[in-house]
């Protein structure tokens, strides 16, 4: 039933501090201007479910297109067995605010504290208070550039397009 809700954006969650681990998530939505929260789902068998709850912070972190190979990487193997980021061609660097790194390639980072978790069915829904956010050139001047072509996943599997800088007004 829940692929009726897409086409919804993508997005990649760090987690962990020693050994950092990045999973990818459609499952994320802002909550609040002021504290400003914002929530992401996370399956009980994920690794980086574990990491969260161990460490009490994450950092969303927006890709482009052009990392949609790590983002599938990211999303179908995980870091419960395997050694997930050798395989990734994403560069960690350190984070503002938190202990859990950012992503250099992304266009945005969102440095984000665990103010709140909460068991909704097979999922644990944690909300997040953004302490700080690092971005690229896609926001500069506060307005999103829309020649940079954000992930949007039409439906569950193997199915992404982009946003078009086509604008409507209501
Ligand atoms: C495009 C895409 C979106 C996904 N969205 C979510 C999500 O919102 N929540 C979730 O728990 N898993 C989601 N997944 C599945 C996890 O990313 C996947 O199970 C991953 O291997 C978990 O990694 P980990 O065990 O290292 O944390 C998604 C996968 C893909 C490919």
């Amino acid at each position: 039933m829940l692929e009726l809700l897409y086409p919804l954006r993508t997005y990649l969650i760090v987690s962990g501090v020693e050994k950092p681990n990045v999973m990818t998530a459609d499952w994320v939505v802002p909550l609040s201007f002021e504290p400003k929260l914002l929530g992401v789902s996370v399956g009980h068998k994920r690794y980086t479910n574990k990491l969260i709850k161990e460490f009490k912070e994450f950092v969303v972190a927006v890709p482009t297109i052009e990392l949609l190979k790590d983002v599938w990487i990211a999303g179908t193997i995980s870091g419960t067995n395997e050694e997930k980021l050798s395989k990734l061609k994403l560069t960690l660097i350190k984070s503002r605010k938190v202990k859990v790194p950012s992503i250099k390639e992304c266009q945005a980072n969102l440095e984000c504290k665990v103010v709140k978790e909460v068991e909704v069915g097979d999922h644990t829904f944690f909300v997040g208070e953004i302490v700080d956010a690092s971005y690229g050139d896609a926001f500069k001047g506060g307005k999103t550039d829309l020649s940079y072509r954000f992930i949007l996943h039409t439906s569950f599997g193997k199915n992404f397009t982009t946003n078009s800088d086509e604008i409507f007004s209501p």
